[in-house]
């Protein structure tokens, strides 16, 4: 196990009713500025819960917060958290409306563009704004991490940022918010949690035991309950399974003390920024083909997956491999995502658009060895052709 240092400072309010509780965590005389999307928490109540938790505050709203959130749209927020003296975010929503809080949050504070946030990797950002989020789509993690994912819709750019200063103070995860997904983005908050567990499981054996079996435990219930998401929406307890899972498949715990790769996000960044797939559909389609490209790498770690996720003990091993591939295939189909280019539309001619914005992004050796490089990515590319 390698050395490792973790902090995980956000407080998390799980279950049912917790979002009465808001009103305790944020303070009384905060100017609050509530951030979420497209409006889906309006038409299914929560806007108004959230409303009246924070009773007696000077609330200020901004939506139309896009997925795929954008510094365009980002900076109209900025300019109202100063215009206003906004001293506390209130984030509602999915990922995207998380990370497009923290992005606020940090930018606001800053006395420069904030995309240069983006393009210093953070190392500008001193202070944020305090973070608070009513999580109400289990997938991305960010609701317990110090990671956002911010577009530039100008320029095509899709960049991630880590600050420690980002973090959410408090996060409500009420399993009853999820019930109104559309199965699309089920079946993406599943395989997100999915490969983000993946990106740090799924490397060579670092003795990591705990690490492993409760990446391990993560996997298994996101396949035994992705599928009764789909089919029964409103279980409780498999929405509860589901939310706690995605938020520990990225709150850094798994990744303490193990080697990482993150190419497959890395890829999937790019097929977002160039042709507006999901977030989660990119995933889908790079991580089995980049497993078969990568597979003499990562062997001793197939193996294990096959053998404790998919109960893949005997035979030829070459062979386990294929199956534990085949069948991570299959779980995301069964989730109602692609796993081939072709699924969205896009040919082999999409591919080199890829490999140049990676390069010109210098991205160029990935993974977890640094063995990603960009004829590996067009390899794992062409594979899910
Ligand atoms: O905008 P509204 O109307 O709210 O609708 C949203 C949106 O259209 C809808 N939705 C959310 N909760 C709902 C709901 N609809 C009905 N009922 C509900 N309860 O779902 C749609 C997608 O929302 P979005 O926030 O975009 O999805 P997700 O949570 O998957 O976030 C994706 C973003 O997160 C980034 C991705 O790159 C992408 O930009 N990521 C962030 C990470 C992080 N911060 O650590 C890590 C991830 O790997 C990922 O890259
Ligand atoms: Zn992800």
């Amino acid at each position: 196990m390698h050395n490792f240092d973790f902090h995980n400072p956000t407080r998390i309010l799980f279950g049912d009713g917790q979002i009465e509780r808001i009103g305790k965590l944020v303070p009384s005389e905060a100017r609050v500025l509530v951030l979420y999307g497209g409006g889906s928490i309006r038409a299914n109540g929560t806007f108004d819960a959230v409303m009246a938790a924070l009773a007696g505050r000077t609330v200020f709203e901004f939506g139309g917060i896009e997925p795929n959130p954008t510094v365009e749209t980002l900076s109209e927020a900025i300019a109202l958290v100063r215009r206003e003296r906004v001293d506390f975010l209130l984030a509602v929503g999915g990922g995207s409306v998380i990370d497009g809080t923290k992005f606020v949050a940090a930018g606001a504070l800053l006395d420069a563009d904030p995309w240069t946030i983006l393009e210093q990797h953070a190392k500008n950002v001193r202070a944020a704004l305090p973070i608070g989020v009513v999580l109400t789509l289990p997938a991305t993690g960010s609701e317990m991490n110090a990671a956002a994912v911010i577009t530039r819709k100008r320029t095509q750019e899709k960049f991630a940022f880590v600050s420690r200063t980002v973090y959410p103070q408090f996060a409500v995860l009420d399993p009853t918010r999820t019930y109104t997904l559309p199965a699309r983005q089920v079946g993406n908050g599943v395989v997100d949690a999915f490969v983000h567990v993946m990106e740090q499981y799924m490397t060579v054996p670092a003795q990591a035991k705990v690490q492993d079996r409760f990446a391990e435990g993560l996997l298994l219930t996101l396949v035994e309950d992705g599928p009764r998401a789909l089919a029964a929406p409103e279980n409780y307890d498999v929405r509860a399974n589901l939310m706690w899972t995605a938020t520990l498949a990225l709150n850094g715990l798994i990744g303490t003390g193990v080697p990482q790769d993150w190419s497959t996000h890395t890829i999937g960044h790019e097929l977002t920024a160039l042709y507006g797939l999901d977030h989660a559909q990119t995933l889908a389609i790079v991580l089995p083909s980049m497993l078969r490209v990568r597979r003499a790498a990562k062997r001793e770690k197939l193996l294990q997956y096959a053998a404790r996720v998919w109960d893949l003990r005997t035979g030829d091993e070459d062979a386990r491999i294929e199956a534990a591939i085949g069948r991570t295939e299959d779980f995301f189909r069964a989730m109602g995502v692609g796993t081939k280019l072709s699924d969205y539309g896009l040919g082999r001619d999409a591919i080199p658009a890829v490999i140049a914005a990676l390069e010109a992004h210098g991205m160029t050796r990935m993974g977890e060895t640094g063995e990603v490089t960009l004829d590996v990515a067009r390899a794992a590319l062409e594979g899910a052709a």
